[in-house]
Parts: structure tokens; C-alpha cells; sequence
């Protein structure tokens, strides 16, 4: 039975629990009522850290009837989905797509808080009217004067490039003087503190691998006096000491640069531990907030945190939004 105060929080497009998490993290005492996602890889890392919650999982065959309470619905929904259906009129149209479902449940449950979060390019000019409409739907269903804000994980206390649109709503409205977006937080570490101490030998390109990326990609010497982020595809390496955004490894964007060893150059990919802890998890020999279950591969988990929600900005975030409630 959950307690009087603690939030019961539905999970949509749980990946692996990010709300969850977050929530943990900035130890708000919560239940989670459920989640939904599709994805096999998602369902068994959530599954494996949070056992005996219910996935309802596709969204669009929820019956929001069969819903048990919450008062919490979370969604970093997908956003490739959008339908131009209606084009003619100049305005996107969001029927048939996974945020409509976020509406239809919605409407009908009535949570008292909905955290929803995306691509920072719902802002930009060519997809603000899906924006418009996401903002005008919650309105229609209750959640009046909602708020978004661009939130970047470096910001918060974690070296990385990671922009994402946040957008939060109270039935009924926000209390004035709401603000969304939390003070920022002095960043005092680099990409070097969340490396692994001794990183697997299997990570490291080879030199003939180091050699063709010079060769194809004209990439500067790799030479650098801390370990440091190489960015693929602008052929840089960033001396700022964050990283960019990490992503699923098939896009394969980011590699760590370490200091020369006998004039040797060394590159290599991130370990899912670094992937990790790159998405806010405090992961070292006493702590590991996040578990892999064994069937998990290399690919698989590192989708799952290019994807995922920075725990520690969710945290942090949680704790600013309800510290004003
Ligand atoms: C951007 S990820 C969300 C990441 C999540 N917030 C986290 O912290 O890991 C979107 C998720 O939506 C899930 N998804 C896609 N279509 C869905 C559907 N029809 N019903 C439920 N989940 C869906 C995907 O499997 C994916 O895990």
C-alpha cells in the first residue's frame, strides 16, 4: 500500500526507467503503478532493476479504463512519429501518433502531474506547430499555463553535451512564480572523472584502425596530456572536457583519447560503465545504481543509455519542481 505521501507515478516509454530512477536518486518517496514500453532490450534492463512492475506495454493498446491510479505520468515519448496528416491546413496533426496516447490516458486519469521530454528541435521553426499542439492538448485536458525548458546536462553536474526539451504540467495549473528550468550547477569535473580506472584492452582501436581514421577522416594527432573526448565526426577533440551527446554506439560518434603510451597514439570507444555514468549513474566499486542483466551485449546497453533519461538531471529536476509545490 502506498503511503500518503508518496506519488504514484505511471512510467510511459519507460527505456530503462529513467523517472524511476530519478526519482530514487532524489529520494522522493514513490510507487510505481506500472510502465509501457515494446522494446525487448528496454523491458529486461527495466525489468532486471525494478522487478514485479506490470509493463502494460504498447501504448496505443492501453485501455486507460483498466488503469489504476497515478499521479504522476512520465514520457520521454518517441518523436520521429509525428504525422503530417493535415498538412493543407499548415498545422501538424497528432492523431494516430504515441502522443495522442499520452492525451487519450491522460484525459481520462487525470494524474496530477505530467513530465514529458524531448528533442530540442520541437523549438526550432520547423517543428514548433507539433510543439504548439502538444502545448495546446495539455491545456485542453486541464494542464493549463504548462511550462517547457531546453535543460543541458552539463549543466548539472555531468559532463556532457546533452540538450533535451523538457515540458511539465500541475492540473489546473501551475502555482505563479513556477519556474521549471533548476539553477544551474557549477560543473566541477571532466570527461577524465567518469572514465573506468583500467578500461578493457578489447576498447581500443588498433593502430591500423588509428591510422585509417587519419587517413579517411584527416584526424589531428592524438595527442593529449588528459584523457579527452574525439569527436568523430567534426574531427575535433574537445579540450573543454565534456563530451558530446552520447548516443546509441551505431552512430558511433564519440571516442576517448588518452595520453600516448611509448609515442603510441590510444583511442578507444566507451565501456557501458562510462556510457552509464555519462547518463548521471553513480557507478564505482561501492556503488552501482544501475545493474546489466547478463543477456545484455555491448550494443544493446549502449542503445539503451543513448537513449535514456541523465538520472541525475531527472533528480535534480525532481527536486526543483516539487520543492515549488
Ligand atoms: C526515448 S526512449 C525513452 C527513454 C526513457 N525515458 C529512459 O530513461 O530510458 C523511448 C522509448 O519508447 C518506447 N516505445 C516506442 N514505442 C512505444 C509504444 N508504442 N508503446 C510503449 N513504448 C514505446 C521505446 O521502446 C523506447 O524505449
Amino acid at each position: 500500500m502506498a503511503k500518503k505521501n508518496t506519488i504514484r507515478v505511471f512510467e510511459g516509454f519507460a527505456g530503462y526507467g529513467g523517472a524511476s530512477f530519478g526519482l530514487k536518486k532524489a529520494n522522493i518517496p514513490h510507487k510505481v503503478i506500472g510502465y509501457s514500453d515494446i522494446e525487448q532490450e528496454a523491458i529486461e534492463l527495466y525489468e532486471y532493476n525494478f522487478p514485479n512492475i506490470r509493463n502494460y506495454g504498447d501504448i496505443t493498446q492501453i485501455d486507460e479504463k483498466k488503469l489504476p491510479d497515478f499521479d504522476l505520468f512520465t514520457g520521454g515519448f518517441p518523436c520521429q512519429p509525428f504525422s503530417t496528416v493535415g498538412k493543407m491546413l499548415g498545422e501538424l496533426d497528432t492523431r494516430g501518433t504515441l502522443f495522442n496516447d499520452i492525451i487519450r490516458i491522460c484525459a481520462y486519469k487525470q494524474p496530477r502531474f505530467i513530465l514529458l521530454e524531448n528533442v530540442k528541435g520541437l523549438l526550432g521553426k520547423k517543428h514548433r506547430p507539433t510543439l504548439d499542439k502538444i502545448i495546446s492538448e495539455l491545456n485542453r485536458i486541464g494542464y493549463k499555463n504548462v511550462q517547457y525548458a531546453v535543460l543541458n546536462s552539463k549543466n548539472y553536474g555531468v559532463p556532457q553535451n546533452r540538450e533535451r526539451l523538457w515540458i511539465f504540467g500541475q492540473l489546473g495549473g501551475l502555482p505563479d512564480g513556477f519556474v521549471l528550468e533548476p539553477p544551474h550547477i557549477e560543473l566541477k569535473c571532466r570527461i577524465k572523472d567518469f572514465l573506468d580506472k583500467n578500461p578493457d584492452e578489447g576498447l581500443y582501436r588498433t593502430q591500423a584502425q588509428i591510422d585509417r581514421i587519419h587517413e579517411i577522416r584527416n584526424a589531428p594527432v592524438f595527442d593529449v596530456d588528459e584523457p579527452l573526448c574525439y569527436d568523430y565526426y567534426n574531427r575535433k577533440i574537445r579540450t573543454d572536457g565534456i563530451c558530446m551527446t552520447v548516443t546509441p554506439p551505431e552512430h558511433n560518434i564519440m571516442r576517448i583519447v588518452e595520453p600516448m603510451v611509448n609515442g603510441k597514439e590510444r583511442l578507444r570507444k566507451l565501456s557501458i560503465d562510462e556510457h552509464f555514468r555519462l547518463m548521471g549513474f553513480i557507478l564505482d566499486d561501492k556503488t552501482r545504481e544501475i545493474k546489466f542483466p547478463p543477456t545484455l551485449n555491448y550494443t544493446k546497453l549502449g542503445r539503451r543509455a543513448g537513449n535514456g533519461w541523465d538520472v541525475n538531471l531527472v533528480s535534480v529536476l525532481f527536486k526543483h519542481i516539487f520543492s515549488q509545490l
